[in-house]
């Protein structure tokens, strides 16, 4: 046992895990346990290989990839010390955004299905199969054995048809202004956050300005690029805009549905977002996740339609449209950014799977695609109207300001309620429930203390069954049931 800045690492000689990474994994678990803080040095990498009695190569490569991942930054050689990104998230005493787990099990798992409320559940029965696959065999008869050979050069960056289909669908129904060859195709937009990252950290240590609180994959994606990570305020109009300029490489913004809250951002403030990242040289990455889904208004235009600066660029997914297996995501890129994509693609995979794609391109062509989203929107709304139902009749002390879309709501504690969001969290697990708290998605602020419900999985009757469970949780009276009804929408168009 050694000490290491007011804490220890154990080295295990007779374990296969080679020693390099027993000292990264001690020091990354004593980062994100808070006990070695953020800006707090680590000793050098010869003091502590004495102390450890290793070789300080072994040190050097614990340091290197603890570097890399963005847990320590290096300000100069001899000098390393935790991340800036871990700054307020430690100390703060509130529950923060765990880094998502992969433990081996001990039997291969099987695969899940939807668990009420959990976010972010599309409902996959309601997706027409058959239609699917009558498409996929017109696509196989149509492009033929081409769809199965590589196709590193012409499809890089995806089926080009599918490029040109897209970029038509997004300048309809987005307002997004691009040329085909902009729109490339990703694993899901899990891989365009994971990329863009790559592309546009112009040095390591780069400076991404994020929301707080906000989505993990994208934290989780820029802080394995090695970004340093700085958390930025939201409100009730969505990410709170400095007032001066910050230097950045980019913003991570989710304007029309801020994740997880809910709010959408009005006209103003994205106006001022896009001037804003203007002056401090960065650019936007907006990320369009699941904007089709506004139950009494249309869809907001997107940032990217109001940017004069060629500065935003606009991502987005099939995961919550058609089904998150499909692992179909885009990115509309600017001109200048679309060879360095393509080269970080093709490194990453090459080029994705092909006959999904075209596929996909069929699904659209034949608008079997519009009468699937039109449908979606017409159930989630009437499950959403179930839900709010539901929690009104629960009397949970909760209210729901930004139910207009979406398929999760954020159910906000009422202020005058004694409960806490853990008790909540816990009581609904209780009863077989899985609605995060806001607070597990903040990685240094505050959010206002509330739940994630995921309706729109389940159909209003199931909603109906399942909400009765919400009844009889102890609150003081005066506080319950208050401010269900739809505020109306402070949105300026
Ligand atoms: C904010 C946000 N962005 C993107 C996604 C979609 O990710 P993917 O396209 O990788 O499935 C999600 C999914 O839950 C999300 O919540």
């Amino acid at each position: 046992m050694f000490r290491l800045v007011q804490t220890e690492i154990s080295l295990d000689r007779t374990a296969t895990t080679p020693l390099q990474r027993q000292i990264a994994q001690a020091i990354k678990h004593r980062v994100l346990s808070g006990a070695l803080k953020s800006g707090e040095a680590l000793p050098s990498t010869r003091a502590l290989a004495t102390e450890l009695r290793v070789s300080r190569n072994t040190v050097i490569a614990a340091y290197d990839q603890l570097i890399g991942e963005g847990y320590l930054d290096a300000h100069h050689r001899s000098r390393i010390c935790v991340s800036e990104s871990f700054a307020c998230q430690q100390g703060s005493g509130q529950h923060v955004a765990e880094v998502r787990r992969f433990p081996i099990p001990s039997t291969p798992p099987l695969l899940s299905c939807p668990i009420p409320f959990r976010p972010c559940q599309p409902d996959v029965r309601l997706f027409p199969l058959a239609t699917w696959n009558r498409m996929r065999t017109r696509a196989l008869k149509r492009f033929g054995a081409s769809l199965l050979d590589y196709q590193s050069q012409a499809a890089v960056l995806g089926l080009p048809s599918l490029r040109e289909a897209l970029a038509q669908y997004l300048r309809d129904s987005r307002g997004v202004r691009c040329q085909w060859h902009q729109v490339a195709i990703t694993s899901g937009s899990q891989q365009a956050l994971a990329l863009l990252a790559q592309v546009l950290l112009a040095k390591a240590n780069g400076r991404v300005l994020i929301e707080d609180p906000g989505y993990k994959g994208a934290q989780e994606a820029f802080r394995r690029a090695g970004a340093r990570i700085k958390p930025l305020p939201v409100d009730d109009q969505g990410l709170v805009v400095p007032a001066k300029p910050i230097f950045a490489d980019f913003v991570y913004t989710t304007p029309a549905r801020q994740f997880p809250t809910g709010a959408s951002m009005p006209l103003a403030r994205r106006l001022a977002l896009i001037e804003f990242a203007h002056r401090s040289k960065a650019m936007i990455v907006e990320d369009d996740y699941d904007s089709e889904f506004r139950y009494l208004h249309p869809p907001l235009p997107s940032l990217h339609s109001l940017d004069p600066h060629g500065i935003v660029i606009n991502v987005g997914s099939m995961s919550k449209l058609l089904f998150p297996s499909l692992r179909i995501g885009y990115v509309v890129l600017p001109e200048s950014l679309v060879e360095d994509f393509a080269c970080a693609r093709s490194a990453m995979d090459d080029h994705g799977p092909l006959i999904d794609q075209a596929t996909l391109e069929e699904f659209i062509a034949t608008g079997a695609f519009f009468t699937h989203v039109r449908r979606c929107r017409r159930e989630y709304a009437v499950r959403l109207e179930a839900l709010l139902e539901g929690v009104h009749r629960s009397k949970l002390p909760v209210s729901l300001p930004y139910a207009d879309g979406g398929m999760n709501i954020a159910a906000l504690l009422l202020p005058e309620s004694d409960l806490s969001e853990d008790r909540l969290v816990h009581w609904l697990a209780d009863r077989g429930f899985e609605a995060p708290g806001l607070s597990s998605y903040c990685l240094a602020l505050r959010a206002k203390p509330g739940v994630l419900l995921g309706f729109a999985a389940f159909e209003p009757e199931t909603i109906e069954t399942l909400t009765r469970r919400l009844n009889g949780l102890h609150v003081p009276s005066g506080t319950t049931g208050k401010h269900l009804k739809r505020p109306p929408r402070k949105d300026d168009r």
